[in-house]
C-alpha cells in the first residue's frame, strides 16, 4: 500500500486534483495495488483556514507519506501578502526545500493529435520530445536576497548562488536521464555573463567525461529560448538552473499545445513531490474549464518514479494519447473540428479508456 499525501491547494487545483485520483483509482483497481490518500491544507487555502501557507501538519504529513500529489498555490487573494506569507515562497518553495527535492523533471511531450493545438506551425513542434531538468533547491530563489530605503527611494537584490555540489547533483542525475532517452544533453547557462554560469559549465566540462556516451551541448539561455521556439527536435535532455528553468519550462508548453499538458516531478529526496508545472490559473478556477492532462500526467510520473509501476504509468500516457486521439479538448488545447468538454468529463475519458484498454490487454 503507499500512503498519497493530497494537497489540492488554490485556483484550479482543487478542480484538477480529483481527476488524478480518479485515474488513480482506476489504477488501483486494474493493478490491484492499493493507494491511501490523505489530504491537507497549502498556500492561501491555509493562509485562510490556518492562519499560515505551510501549516505544520501539512508537512508533517508529506514527512509521512510515500509521495506528494500538490495542485498549485497562489492567487490574487494572496498577491500583497509580504514573501515570509505568501503561498509560493511560504509554502511551496519551502516544501520543495524541506523535502530535499533538488531536481525538477519537466517533459515536454508533443501528444501528436496535439500538433494543431499548438499556436506554433505544425512541422515546428511535430516530434518534440524533450525534457527539462530544472535546479530546484538553489540559485535566485533561494540565494541571499534583501530590500531596504536609501536616501533617495530604495534598493533589492536577490543572488544567485550555487556551489560545485549543487551543480554535481543535478547535472549527474540529468546525465543519467539521458542514457535512458536519447543521450543528448543541453546545459543551459549564461556563461558569457554570470559567474554561476561559468563554475555551471566547467563542472558540467569535467563530468562529461564520466559519460562518453552522452552527447553535451552548452547552450546560453537566450539562445536556448530562441532554439526552443524554432527547432525543439535538437533537444533532448536539457539541464539549467532553478530560474532559467522556471522560464524555460512555461515557453517550452507552448510546443505541447498548452501550459495545462506539461506534469512535473520534483525528486531527489525520500519523498517526491508531482505537480502540474502551470499555475493556479485563477482566471479560469471554479467554472470546469481547466485542463486536467498535467495533473493526471503527474500521477502517471509518480507511478513510474516513486513507485516503479512502469506499466501502469505507460497505461496512462497512453490512456490520455488515445482521448485526444478521439477528439476531446479542454478549451486550452482546443482547435477547430475538435470536441470541447469540461474538466471531470475529461478525468472521466481518461479513466475509461485506461479501464478500456487495460482489460482488453489483460483479455
Ligand atoms: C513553477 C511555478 C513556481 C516556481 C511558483 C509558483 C513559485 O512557477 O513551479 O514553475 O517559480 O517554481
Ligand atoms: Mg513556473
Amino acid at each position: 500500500m503507499y500512503k498519497i499525501a493530497v494537497l489540492p491547494g488554490d485556483g484550479i487545483g482543487p478542480e484538477i486534483v480529483p481527476e488524478a485520483i480518479k485515474v488513480l483509482e482506476a489504477v488501483s483497481r486494474l493493478y490491484d495495488i492499493e493507494f491511501q490518500y490523505t489530504e491537507a491544507l497549502i498556500g492561501g487555502a491555509a493562509i485562510d483556514k490556518r492562519g499560515q501557507a505551510l501549516p505544520p501538519e501539512t508537512l508533517e504529513l508529506c514527512y509521512q507519506s510515500d509521495a506528494v500529489l500538490l495542485g498549485s498555490v497562489g492567487g490574487p487573494k494572496w498577491d500583497t501578502l509580504p514573501a515570509e506569507k505568501r503561498p509560493e515562497t511560504a509554502a511551496l518553495l519551502p516544501l520543495r526545500k524541506k523535502l530535499g527535492l533538488y531536481a525538477n523533471l519537466r517533459p515536454a511531450y508533443l501528444f501528436a493529435p496535439l500538433a494543431e493545438a499548438s499556436p506554433l506551425k505544425k512541422e515546428v513542434v511535430s516530434g518534440t520530445d524533450l525534457l527539462i531538468v530544472r535546479e530546484l533547491t538553489g540559485g535566485l530563489y533561494f540565494g541571499e536576497k534583501k530590500r531596504e530605503k536609501t536616501a533617495t527611494g530604495e534598493v533589492a537584490y536577490d543572488t544567485m548562488v550555487y556551489t560545485t555540489e549543487e551543480i554535481e547533483r543535478i547535472v549527474r542525475l540529468a546525465f543519467t536521464i539521458a542514457r535512458q532517452r536519447r543521450r543528448h544533453l543541453t546545459s543551459v547557462d549564461k556563461a558569457n555573463v554570470l559567474t554561476s554560469s561559468r563554475l555551471w559549465r566547467d563542472t558540467v566540462e569535467r563530468l562529461k567525461n564520466e559519460y562518453p556516451d552522452v552527447t553535451v551541448t552548452h547552450m546560453y539561455v537566450d539562445n536556448c529560448a530562441m532554439q526552443l521556439v524554432r527547432r525543439p527536435d535538437q533537444f533532448d535532455v536539457i539541464v539549467t538552473e532553478n530560474t532559467f528553468g522556471d522560464i524555460l519550462s512555461d515557453q517550452a508548453s507552448v510546443l505541447t499545445g498548452s501550459l495545462g499538458m506539461i506534469p512535473s516531478a520534483s525528486i531527489g529526496g525520500r519523498v517526491a513531490l508531482y505537480e502540474p508545472a502551470g499555475g493556479s490559473a485563477p482566471d479560469i478556477a471554479g467554472q470546469q474549464k481547466a485542463n486536467p492532462l498535467a495533473m493526471i500526467l503527474s500521477a502517471a510520473m509518480m507511478l513510474k518514479y516513486s513507485f516503479k509501476l512502469d506499466q501502469a504509468a505507460a497505461a496512462v500516457e497512453s490512456a490520455v494519447d488515445r482521448v485526444l486521439a478521439e477528439g476531446y479538448r479542454t478549451q486550452d488545447i482546443y482547435s477547430p473540428g475538435t470536441k470541447v468538454v469540461g474538466t471531470a468529463a475529461m478525468g472521466d475519458l481518461v479513466r475509461q479508456e485506461l479501464e478500456r484498454e487495460t482489460r482488453w490487454k489483460k483479455s
